[in-house]
């Protein structure tokens, strides 16, 4: 068993087919000294309360799943070595905690740096059981509900919805229901047209027909599938706009579709202008989520959920929450994370998430947010996450899903302890290290808030200008003045997306956090910033501090006593990092140097 169950018994027998069981399998074999009754109660659903009994016994009461997650908190707690509650209660703040896999069906991975596809190959399902429970065990440990195992891509000839196709995904779903996982499915929104419908016209009764026909038939194979998720009008995918109808009226088509079988519509809001011409300066990129989606509100079906990026632009190191998660008040919404390391490294670099997903959680409203998404991180290597450290990102969002408010230093030592077993030391060592990996990451690449000098399309190591003359809408438009986009009322409008507060905040280059501030304003290399510094000089300390803080995590790293195989695979990714801090580092410092003409006032080198 890899990752952090590895505590856990070798093997889960294949004869477990409800939650129940594999609870009172998980808890004889993790806490055998303890006699535990369960009390099933459907209307507690995912929620547990356990208790003590008279006699010693450990209650616990919820709905299937709810025992079932029950008994995962009580062994996480005790495997980390706490003794167990007399009483804890506890249920999960967002009902859809949701796994998007990128998976092809040729088994390939689209941004995925863990190896192939778990579930795809040559074109058709193809699985190992045995893993697909390790999966299935990995995600209800911490609570993650939802597991949609095909790309938003949806390129042919994934056809989960075909009859051929449809006994391999329902033996699937077998497998994944005792762990209270559901399949999702994602769809292409002209699929109609394969099947000798000539339109994909979301108001034309013909492709209503087809899809509650084709809804009927997976529904009959699949009757617990948790829905379809669709990436519409986004990147070359077809959508409604090619029948001059809006988003509602094609996720509402959809949602009529699912609807007798209880089933939801997750609608994915990553629409911009993929063919932006660099020259045009009225569109502005983070801007074009609310344009298409805003003047909507309250009229999708309430079986339908918008999930949408957590930032306006792509799973920058940094971003502001998207305005559309604030402004949407009438419509149900998913925010929606990525796991899979991007922009952020590609699972060599260390990038822990927690301490961004914290930042975002927190400016979330209460009310309509229902449900979370993440895209994997995972694939068919060994350690599932290709860098073992990773897993750590896909432990604590599930921990974050069910409860944002958790801590992320206790969220990311209790994976430390439950994954290595270090001493108290060592496990703080690493926790520290962990912790502090997203703002490394952030100094030694691009400088606060700008995003985009990654290199273009493999997304890895720095091209400050690669993406400058495309047509992504990803400019920083440096020149020997100065940088950044002004985002305000006085330039693109962004901000002006956000409620009154926020615009206040932001508005003002000296009221803006340091941190968002070339994400909203255009400022001179002069500019000065809060604790006295200029710009300039803050982006070359940012540099080299990135780059100094990456060797130092190196070599502490390389103290740990991790086991094999990991141990050589972490000093193997470390070297990669190190490499790629330094070429960030003297890149971005020789590419802004170059501009401005300005010195490093602590005369550090920057190449010519
Ligand atoms: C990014 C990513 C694509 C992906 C897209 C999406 O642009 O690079 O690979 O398809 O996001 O979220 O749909």
């Amino acid at each position: 068993m890899k990752a952090w169950l590895s505590r856990l018994t070798a093997d889960l027998p294949s004869s477990l087919t409800s939650c129940e069981d594999l609870a009172r399998f998980e808890l004889a074999h993790a806490i055998p000294s303890v006699s535990f009754e369960f009390q099933h109660d459907p209307a507690l659903g995912e929620e547990f309360r356990i208790s003590r009994k008279e006699n010693h016994a450990v209650c616990i009461a919820g709905g299937s799943a709810g025992i079932l997650y029950g008994a995962y908190a009580l062994i996480r707690n005790f495997l980390e070595g706490n003794s167990l509650p007399d009483h804890l209660e506890s249920s999960p703040r967002y009902s859809l905690r949701m796994i998007n896999c990128w998976d092809n069906a040729d088994g390939s991975v689209e941004r995925g740096y863990s190896g192939q596809s778990l579930f795809f190959q040559n074109g058709k399902l193809s699985y190992d059981p045995f893993r697909m429970r390790e999966l299935g065990r990995l995600m209800a440990s911490v609570g993650l509900n939802v597991l949609c195992i095909n790309n938003v891509n949806v390129h042919f000839p994934a056809q989960l919805l075909l009859e051929d196709m449809l006994p391999d995904a329902a033996a699937l779903a077998d497998l994944f229901r005792p762990f209270g996982v559901r399949l999702m499915f994602s769809v292409d929104f002209s699929q109609p047209m394969r099947h000798g419908i000539p339109t994909a016209d979301p108001l034309n009764p013909a492709v209503l027909s087809w899809w509650k026909e084709t809804a009927a038939r997976v529904y009959s194979a699949i009757p617990d599938l948790a829905g379809f998720l669709v990436k519409a009008d986004s990147e070359g995918r077809p959508g409604p706009f090619t029948y001059g109808r809006n988003h509602a009226d094609g996720a509402n088509m959809l949602a009529e579709a699912v609807r007798p079988f209880g089933g939801i519509i997750v609608w994915r809001c990553f629409v911009y202008n993929c063919r932006q011409d660099w020259r045009d300066t009225m569109t502005d990129r983070p801007k074009a989520a609310w344009e298409h989606y805003a003047f909507l509100d309250g009229t999708f079906a309430d079986n339908v959920i918008l999930q949408v990026k957590h930032g306006p632009f792509d799973f920058q190191v940094r971003e502001p929450v998207s305005p559309l998660l604030l402004g949407m008040k009438k419509t149900n919404l998913a925010m929606e994370l990525q796991l899979a390391q991007e922009y952020t490294g590609q699972q060599i670099d260390l990038y822990t998430m927690i301490p961004m997903w914290k930042e975002l959680f927190e400016e979330l409203p209460e009310e309509n947010i229902m449900s979370v998404a993440a895209v994997s991180n995972l694939g068919n290597d060994e350690n599932y996450t290709g860098h073992p450290l990773a897993a750590v990102n896909f432990y604590t969002y599930g921990l974050l899903a069910w409860n944002p408010a958790i801590d992320p230093r206790k969220a990311v030592s209790s994976w430390v302890n439950l994954t290595y077993a270090f001493s108290p030391e060592d496990e703080r060592t690493l926790t520290d290290l962990l912790l502090s990996s997203r703002r490394t990451y952030e100094k030694y690449t691009a400088p606060l808030g700008l995003g985009w000098m990654i290199t273009p399309h493999t997304h890895y190591g720095p091209n400050p200008s690669g993406y400058e003359y495309d047509l992504w809408g990803t400019y920083h438009k440096a020149d020997r003045n100065a940088v950044g986009i002004d985002r305000t009322a006085s330039g693109t409008g962004y901000l002006l997306q956000y409620p009154d507060d926020l615009q206040r905040k932001y508005a003002d280059p000296e009221t803006c956090p340091d941190l968002y501030l070339l994400f909203y304003h255009r400022l001179p290399y002069s500019f000065r910033m809060k604790d006295g510094r200029t710009l300039i000089q803050r982006i070359y300390d940012d540099h080299f501090e990135g780059l100094a803080e990456t060797e130092k995590m190196s070599r502490l790293l390389l103290t740990l006593p991790f086991p094999e195989p990991d141990k050589t695979v972490i000093s193997d990714r470390m070297q990669r990092q190190l490499h790629n801090a330094k070429e960030w580092c003297d890149i971005i410092n020789t590419f802004f140097h170059r501009l401005s003409g300005a010195d490093d006032l602590h005369g550090r080198v920057i190449y010519e």
